[in-house]
């Protein structure tokens, strides 16, 4: 069982006359945690925490923020280094396999995404039955759950080999159905994988190829596409991570694990907030008057919320954003663009980052509230959006689950705390009630 070193001092909790001592664990970073394994059995008390905003679920390797300072580290590594030094499959293996590759091991690791890339051919035929409209991340989490009756299943009793060939099949065949369902979505045939392009030019060549108009693959685009999907790649316990580990807990197979975190990131407040950030940009640049959504955002009594700002670990500007809106705004001037949707932005962070409602709540740019203006000028389809954070944080969801599964996991099953009907109060209810069933 991983955990953390035992911290010099525990804590003592004092209730009902009595004095419980609880050990405290530190980790690598200085983080400190309660470790409170044993206080039901020494109290009878449990811990009561909506959304887990003080709760850490697990001790992890992979990923370390610290939100107070805008850091964010892959196995250690700042993402301003990665972005700079690696490709997405290099960040890949590092998430899954705790360190970058060496060039043998970046070889073999691209061989078995290529030969991992091709979905099953009956799985092709599914696209067919799906609605014309039906979002891409309903029909991606679909596929991704189908894939479990195609593939042999990934479980905890699995051999190691065949949980490094699925890792990368999830990696590989779940850009594939990502690129067939844009396809199917706009009445084009479906473009394969090619084994002579890297991970991002033939997810790029599969979505813009057509028979009539050959794609141009440029260098400047794919860089954009590695560095957005490194940014994207793990965030530690998010809502879909927490997903995967909770459903991988009770020895789910992998591919319906994934899809579990797929339907969780398409949320408007998780990963479907890069195509709300666009929608709401564009509302508030038809009706021209920010101020007003500003004064929106800001009224307790109104549910309208800046999509794009804020974050329950970042109360510093997201170092993500702080990279995507760099990469925005260069990108933009290269190709001439002069999008509106990037000087409303602009403004609302503006205003915003001058306003003591979003100041005092620490309320910053996140992840979202750039990627999609440079996903627009990239050519990405707005449906599209939440799909490509989803194909980005695959080897984050697989390497927590890779981690859980190897850490003696018990099932996921948090306590409650009850605040319902009393038997006394059932009772009168169902006194005097004759028996009503008809033999
Ligand atoms: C992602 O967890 C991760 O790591 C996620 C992610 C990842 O990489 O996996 O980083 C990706 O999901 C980024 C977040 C994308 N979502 C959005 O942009 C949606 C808009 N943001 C908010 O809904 C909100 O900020 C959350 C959901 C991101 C965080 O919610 P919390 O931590 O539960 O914070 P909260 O709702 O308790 O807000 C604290 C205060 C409240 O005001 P008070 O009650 O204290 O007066 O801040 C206010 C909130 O009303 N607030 C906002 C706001 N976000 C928070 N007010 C206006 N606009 C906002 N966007």
């Amino acid at each position: 069982m991983m955990t953390g070193e035992k911290y010099k001092e525990s804590a003592v909790l004092k209730f009902e006359g009595r004095e419980v001592e609880l050990p405290v664990v530190v980790g690598t970073e200085g983080d400190k945690a309660l470790d409170i394994k044993q206080l039901r059995a020494s109290t009878g008390l449990v811990t009561i925490d909506p959304g887990f905003v003080n709760t850490a679920s697990c001790c992890s390797q992979i990923t370390y923020i610290d939100g107070d300072r805008g850091i964010l580290r892959y196995r250690g590594i700042p993402i301003e280094e990665l972005v700079k030094k690696s490709t997405f499959v290099d960040v890949a293996y590092l998430l899954v396999h705790g360190t970058l590759p060496t060039e043998q091991e970046r070889l073999d690791f691209s061989c078995m995404l290529n030969l991992n890339s091709m979905i099953h051919e009956d799985m092709r035929h599914f696209f067919d039955h799906f609605p014309q409209g039906a979002h891409p991340m309903h029909i991606l989490s679909t596929m991704i759950n189908a894939m479990a009756a195609f593939y042999p299943n990934v479980d905890v009793n699995t051999t190691a080999s065949n949980i490094e060939q699925s890792c990368a099949r999830v990696i590989s065949i779940v850009r594939t159905i990502a690129a067939f369902a844009y396809k199917k979505s706009i009445g084009e045939p479906i473009v394969y994988p090619r084994h002579d392009l890297s991970y991002c030019a033939n997810f790029l060549n599969m979505m813009f190829d057509s028979p009539v108009q050959p794609y141009h693959i440029s260098a400047e685009t794919v860089r954009l596409l590695n560095v957005l999907f490194i940014l994207h790649a793990d965030h530690e316990q998010n809502c879909s991570t927490s997903a995967v580990r909770a459903i991988g807990s009770a020895q789910v197979n992998l591919y319906a694990t994934i899809s579990a975190g797929t339907s969780a990131l398409s949320g408007p407040l998780h990963g479907g907030a890069n195509q709300a950030v666009i929608e709401q940009l564009r509302m508030i640049h038809a009706d021209g008057d920010i101020e007003k959504f500003i004064k929106m955002a800001k009224d307790k009594n109104n549910p309208f919320r800046l999509m794009g700002f804020g974050h329950r670990v970042y109360k510093a500007y997201d170092p993500r954003a702080a990279i995507i809106r760099k990469e925005c705004e260069n990108y933009l001037s290269r190709i001439g663009s002069n999008d509106p949707l990037l000087n409303v932005a602009r403004r609302i962070e503006e205003i915003a980052l001058n306003d003591s409602y979003f100041v005092d709540r620490c309320l910053y740019p996140n992840v979202d509230f750039y990627t999609g203006i440079l996903y627009r000028a990239m050519g990405i389809p707005e449906n599209m959006f939440t799909v490509m954070f989803a194909l980005a944080r695959l080897p984050g969801w697989v390497a927590h689950w890779k981690e859980m599964i190897g850490d003696e996991t018990k099932i996921v099953r948090p306590r409650q705390l009850y605040v319902g009907r009393t038997l006394q109060e059932v009772g009168e209810e169902l006194e005097g009630r004759a028996s009503t069933f008809l033999l």
